[in-house]
């Protein structure tokens, strides 16, 4: 029996990894979440027909757990919009976090029940500091998820905590003192192991909410990474091959997604951790009085009819207009022309992780024609018409001129190498840095002003009339 769970739980662990690899690449995106779904399906049975030690089964209990939350996640996941992605993925995220410290404190209850009991081993004892370890991380991620979740919906402001740094330094020397403390010299009391919950619970809260919402993403990420290790560690706990590589494929995926996505904004960890960017405006040089060059749909729709070659650039706003589809269909109207449409994604446009591919894909656009910053730095100059719908911070030139800019140093999609430049917008706002563009006022850039699903509809038609 034994042999033959432990070989459907390799084949689910081969299925998460390769799940994961198939993740890595839009074409095999779709196929590597329904490997990885499988695979957890497939450890999830398996885990139901392992003979528990004492012979009782909560069989009841356990399928009313699952009736209940496959409901509510069918019913929340068909509902959601794509603009609520990162809401969505905080929230699960930190049931993840509730999940380990639910199981830690089950854990820590029943040590404590039989704390002093002779037959205690040393082994008993590790796995005691195993669960305390997999409380805090747990609770960490609980409790950071839900403040991420209630920044990226607006329920929860970006008010700071004086000292947060210090604060944080001191809670988490505390907590790591707590759990040595316990470790070296435990007892039956279940008071300590009370405290550190609580203090666990709210160090989640002291960690994430001096940092920006606009950042939350990153943090969302990084809190990933610790669900993982929770869940790891819980693998330890109950000896779980299974539970462990999950845990470890969670976080280790987690760490590698929060380094790229810092990367790719040139910002240290530290330097999102300890916020101060975003939001508030500030930052870059004084560039004085300066005019814009304003177009209207019908000079837009004359210049990209009779161009060659156009690349459009998506960003936060085009997810906001929910503008993909209409994009696809101007794409599909200047192909007739033989106009040559491109797309060129920045790793950070938007607001999460792929958001670009995902809202693209959507909208059944070709993965040949999604360009990576490299690639599409690489052509840019080949393009008549770059148009940029809805991004700002991507496309901002002082990240390559300007070395007082809070984003200097952070690869951009260099579009003024293109020959003229439209940029979509509402307003002149800032992007999600807060600090202007100088794009908007160069000699190559219009701006056509309004929301992009209008915008982008208005130049359908026109392009249509034009014939
Ligand atoms: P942003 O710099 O945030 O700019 C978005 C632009 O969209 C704004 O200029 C806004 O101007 C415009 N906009 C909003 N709604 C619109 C609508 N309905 N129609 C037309 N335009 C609209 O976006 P970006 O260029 O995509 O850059 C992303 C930023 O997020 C980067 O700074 C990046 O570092 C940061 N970030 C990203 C991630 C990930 S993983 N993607 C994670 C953390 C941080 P108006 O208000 O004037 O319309």
């Amino acid at each position: 029996m034994i042999a033959i769970v432990n070989l459907l739980y390799l084949i689910s662990v081969i299925l998460l990894i390769l799940g994961l690899r198939n993740l890595s690449n839009p074409s095999t995106a779709r196929k590597g979440n329904l490997r990885a779904a499988s695979g957890m399906v497939l450890a999830i049975a398996t885990t139901l027909f392992v003979p528990l030690e004492s012979g009782d089964n909560n069989y009841y209990w356990i399928a009313m757990g699952i009736i209940i939350g496959s409901v509510i996640g069918l019913v929340v996941s068909n509902r959601v919009k794509m603009t609520a992605m990162p809401e969505l993925v905080s929230l699960f995220n930190g049931l993840g976090g509730a999940c380990a410290v639910t199981i830690s404190f089950i854990e820590l209850y029943g040590f404590q029940e039989v704390f002093g009991d002779p037959s205690l081993s040393q082994v008993s004892y590790g796995r005691h500091a195993t669960t305390q370890l997999a409380m805090l991380v747990g609770a960490v991620a609980f409790t950071g998820s839900m403040i991420a979740y209630g920044k990226l919906a607006g329920k929860i402001g970006d008010w700071q905590i004086p000292f947060s740094t210090y604060i944080n330094i001191v809670f988490l020397l505390t907590l790591v003192g707590l759990i040595g403390y316990q470790v070296l010299y435990p007892d039956e009391s279940f008071t300590l192991p009370l405290i550190t919950l609580g203090l666990a619970l709210f160090y989640g809260f002291t960690f994430v909410q001096p940092i920006g919402g606009a950042d939350m993403p990153v943090v969302i990420s990084l809190l990933n990474a610790f669900t993982g290790i929770a869940a790891a560690l819980a693998g330890i706990i109950y000896e779980s091959q299974m539970m462990l590589i999950g845990g470890i494929l969670v976080g280790s995926s987690g760490t590698i997604l929060t380094i790229l996505m810092c990367e790719a904004m040139n910002r240290s960890l530290f330097n999102v951790i300890i916020g101060g960017f975003g939001g508030e405006s500030g930052g870059g040089k004084d560039r004085g009085e300066q005019v814009v060059q304003e177009a209207n749909a019908t000079d837009v729709a004359i210049m990209m009819r009779y161009a060659q070659n156009v690349m459009v650039v998506p960003g936060y706003g085009m997810a906001v207009a929910q503008a993909q589809k209409t994009c696809k269909e101007l794409d599909d109207v200047l192909h007739k022309y033989n106009v040559n449409v491109k797309y060129a994604i920045h790793p950070v446009a938007g607001r999460m992780p792929g958001h670009m591919n995902v809202l693209l894909a959507e909208a059944d656009v070709p993965y040949p024609k999604l360009f990576d910053l490299d690639d599409a730095n690489r052509v840019m100059d080949e393009s008549d018409v770059t148009l940029v719908v809805g991004a700002n911070d991507v496309v901002n030139p002082a990240a390559l001129d300007d070395p007082s800019s809070p984003i200097y140093g952070m690869p951009i999609l260099e579009i003024l190498k293109s020959k003229n430049v439209i940029v979509m917008k509402r307003s002149m706002n800032p992007g999600y840095a807060g600090i202007q563009n100088p794009l908007f006022f160069h000699e190559k850039t219009k701006m056509l002003f309004g929301d992009a699903r209008s915008s982008i509809e208005n130049l359908i038609s026109e392009v249509r009339t034009l014939g």
